[in-house]
């Protein structure tokens, strides 16, 4: 007679492929540690309220002490008759505590039982998130301090644009995973209130301390409509919206960590450990750690319209839909904690290689706008002076030459302005010391801004 939840309003067993279809238990193990602290939470305010006697709390707690020893040593039998995490805590805790196991259940759904699971689960994901943002954003800054003299080319169109620290590219990514620290912390706001106490929909008839509750499970509120309560999973929607941004970024990353290490480029190498090799080609070193990250940003992406399409034809209140939103949600957890994980390590494991950097930059007339800037500091008229910088450019592109390679009678028929002094702005270092206010890439910058992101990263 196992797993007969539903009693005696069935005159027949559900079916085993039923039974199958509508189990949860095989993912939804995964919160129980959640699920044990709702219900001692739950316990303890229902004992404070003189709903249930003390004498039941004491048999509760030590139930819930042997349950937890049993899951943590793998001895716990998950049955997939008892359809999901909380009836298979809450049976066998009746086992072990007889009539106060069943009293538990008391001014309480699954409904706001599993939306109460799903916040502690999720704030405790967000928790891990953010320490993991901290981590990658304090290895990009090591990095960056170590090449805040390092140059290369910036890129428009993939095209050399100007000359650029890699300093300060490392530190663009601190920037975009410090908002995805604000949005985590930010999401985490509305994550943590507590649904428990709408019980099924509408509230139940108990003389409940919702409050209570939400002071013991740490909530900062209650959920102050039980329809909402019970329906609502917007927190988790917002979260892997979060959780994919952080994976645009990623992905981003990913994108440019693969071009640079190709051996075209050169500009970096990717310690061993997180490269592999080809089952077929010897030579090979593939930056799959990079690859797979930029693929994985596609699930999350999936998850987060798996979601929002889970909810939008969804009445009020409670419908078993909201069940689907465990497994986007586990994954996308997963996914982001070792994807962030791994590059924070993986940071560590960059070797930059600064003379092809160079060579790089020294390609491409990365300089044209440095020259178009000196010309106007002379008294040309900005656009003047582009004009006459693309001619000296197509002269150079012509002989196959650098700016910097023509001589002063050569660039002074593009402009009588030109004058000695204008070789000192066509070198690369000249050039990205030149663009020294906050938010430029001039060396000085590059380390006042780490210092900026140290103190910040310090506080957290
Ligand atoms: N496993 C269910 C879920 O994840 C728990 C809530 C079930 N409630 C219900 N009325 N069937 O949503």
């Amino acid at each position: 007679k196992k797993g007969e939840a539903w009693s005696a309003r069935f005159s027949e067993p559900v079916s085993d492929l039923v039974k199958r279809y509508t189990a949860s238990v095989f993912f939804d193990k995964r919160m129980w540690k959640a699920d044990i602290e709702g219900s001692l939470a739950h316990a303890e305010m229902l004992a404070a309220q003189g709903i249930i006697p003390t004498a039941d709390l004491e048999a509760i707690r030590g139930g819930m002490a042997q349950i937890t020893a049993e899951i943590e040593g793998g001895q716990f039998e998950w049955l997939l008759d008892l359809e999901d995490v909380h009836l298979n805590i809450e049976k066998r805790l009746t086992e072990l505590a007889g009539d106060a196991g069943k009293r538990l259940h008391t001014g309480r759904s699954r409904n706001d039982q599993v939306a109460t699971d799903i916040r502690l689960y999720v704030r405790s994901a967000i928790d891990d998130i953010t320490a993991l943002l901290t981590q990658l954003r304090s290895a990009l800054v090591d990095l960056a301090e170590q090449h805040a003299d390092t140059i290369l080319p910036g890129f428009t169109h993939m095209q050399v644009a100007q000359p650029i620290t890699f300093g300060h590219h490392m530190l663009a990514y601190v920037e975009m995973f410090g908002r995805d620290a604000e949005r985590m912390a930010d999401c985490r706001k509305r994550v943590n209130r507590l649904p428990l106490g709408a019980a099924a929909l509408a509230g139940t008839t108990f003389p409940i301390d919702r409050l209570r509750v939400a002071q013991n499970l740490g909530f900062d509120d209650v959920c102050h409509n039980s329809l909402d309560a019970v329906s609502d999973r917007d927190f988790a929607i917002e979260f892997t919206a979060a959780a994919s941004l952080i994976m645009t970024h990623v992905s981003r990353m990913s994108e440019e960590l693969v071009i640079w290490m190709s051996p075209r480029v050169g500009f970096i190498d990717i310690a061993d450990r997180f490269c592999t090799g080809s089952s077929i080609m010897p030579q090979k070193k593939n930056p799959d750690v990079p690859e797979l990250a930029r693929g994985k940003t596609g699930r999350v992406y999936g998850h987060l319209m798996g979601l929002l399409t889970l909810m939008k034809g969804q009445p009020l209140a409670y419908n078993k839909d909201n069940q689907e939103d465990k497994e986007p949600l586990f994954d996308t957890v997963d996914t982001v904690v070792d994807t962030l994980r791994i590059f924070a390590d993986m940071a560590g494991g960059i070797t930059v290689k600064p003379e092809a950097m160079r060579a790089a930059a020294l390609q491409g007339y990365a300089t044209a706008t440095d020259l178009a800037d000196y010309l106007v500091k002379k008294g040309l008229p900005f656009r003047d002076a582009h004009e006459a910088v693309a001619h000296a450019v197509r002269t150079c592109v012509d002989a196959n030459c650098d700016l910097a390679d023509l001589s002063l009678e050569q660039l002074r028929a593009f402009s009588p302005l030109v004058g000695e002094d204008v070789f000192e702005v066509l070198t690369l270092e000249g050039s990205v010391a030149a663009r020294d206010h906050v938010g430029g890439t001039a060396p000085n910058q590059v380390r006042a801004a780490i210092a900026r992101v140290r103190a910040q990263l310090a506080g957290n």
